[in-house]
């Protein structure tokens, strides 16, 4: 039973078929393809924006990265969080693509107005010898599992304007987000103030395409040019359009993010009632983190559990609290989640 990873889950059908749609006969390529210009129509609509640029790319660093190369120049630094996935998981491509540095903002993975503000204030204050400032970038989901509510994005946001900084959002998992705070995808993005979006698809079901999405359409020239300079512009793009097509049409994305939030909700109520379980912040989508003796964590994978511990579990004592997280995935049902607390319940 694995939780380890929304990208260890697989495919659902319907994209699959759509993919097998797609194969027929030929099309043009480099995202001339006709599903592209349904897949740019249909983002515009659910976002509420019909002037938005959008593209797709195959991997979420990718989207981060063009996205913030995009939205500054090279002497400049984009503010992030020390946990963001632009900062501990991209392999510098941020820096490599856009040329700028990071600025870390806080402790937490969620960026906390005054500490923006203050990390904001401190930059430029060396002139020409300094960073000069640049985008604010938020993680929704944040990697630890907590979900800006629109009032903190708004308050980011407000933030970033006064000092003229655009704000990018990396949606890896939009979906569970906007799910989770049960609003429209404008009002969690551009009507909050965010200029540039992720719009994640891998971890909730896709093959491997990410949105991109720039409300500001003067963006989209540049961005065309460093997705191709940035090697990520497919020839055989269809196939990506398809995916994002058979995602969106029907509200695949959305039913799927609700079938992993509700599977997770389930399995946040079924930890709380286990003693020695602690969730290191409430959990409120798809991703959580919880500690447990070292000794539940030996037993649970003695018993067929798979899960990914954040801390060193190897020669620590039986009660050390280990660090583990759990994602639960759109493929998930409630009775894998009852069969994944059973043992859980019998480890204590
Ligand atoms: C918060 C976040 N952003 C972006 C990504 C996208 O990463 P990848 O380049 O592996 O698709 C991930 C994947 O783990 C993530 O968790």
């Amino acid at each position: 039973m694995i939780y380890s990873s929304d990208n260890y889950s697989p495919v659902p059908p319907e994209v699959l078929e759509a993919l097998v749609d797609a194969n027929e006969g030929y099309q043009p390529s480099y995202g001339a393809d006709s599903q592209m210009t349904k897949v740019r129509h249909l983002i515009q609509k659910i976002f509420e924006a019909p002037d938005a640029a959008v593209y797709l790319v195959a991997t979420g660093t990718a989207a981060n990265s063009l996205i913030l190369s995009t939205l500054c120049e090279p002497w400049q630094t984009i503010f992030c969080s020390p946990v963001s996935h632009i900062h501990e998981d991209e392999c510098n491509a941020p820096e490599f693509f856009s040329g700028a540095k990071l600025t870390l903002v806080g402790d937490s993975d969620k960026i906390n107005p005054t500490e923006l503000r203050k990390s904001i204030l401190a930059e430029e204050s060396r002139g020409v010898h300094g960073p000069q400032r640049g985008p604010i970038s938020i993680t929704q989901i944040t990697e630890k599992g907590q979900v800006y509510t629109l009032n903190e994005i708004k308050e980011l946001s407000q933030i970033a304007k006064e000092f003229n900084l655009p704000v990018h959002m990396d949606g890896a998992r939009f979906a569970n987000a906007l799910v989770s705070l049960n609003c429209t995808p404008a009002e969690m993005t551009w009507k909050a103030g965010v200029d540039a979006v992720t719009f994640g698809g891998t971890k909730n079901g896709l093959m491997g395409v990410e949105g991109v999405i720039f409300f500001d359409p003067d963006k989209a020239w540049e961005f065309e040019l460093r997705r191709k300079r940035g090697a990520h512009l497919f020839s055989k793009h269809r196939y990506l359009s398809a995916q994002m097509l058979a995602y969106l049409e029907n509200d695949l994305w959305i039913k799927l993010a609700n079938k992993a939030n509700k599977s997770a909700s389930r399995l946040i109520e079924g930890l709380k009632d286990i003693k020695d379980v602690k969730f290191l912040v409430e959990p409120k989508a798809n991703l959580m983190f919880v500690t447990m003796p070292a000794s539940m964590h030996r037993k649970a994978f003695a018993a067929g559990l798979e899960y990914y511990t954040w801390s060193e579990l190897d020669g620590v004592s039986d009660e050390t609290p280990v660090l583990a997280r759990f994602v639960v995935d759109w493929s998930r049902s409630l009775d894998d989640i009852d069969e994944f607390l059973a043992i859980m319940k019998n480890l204590v």
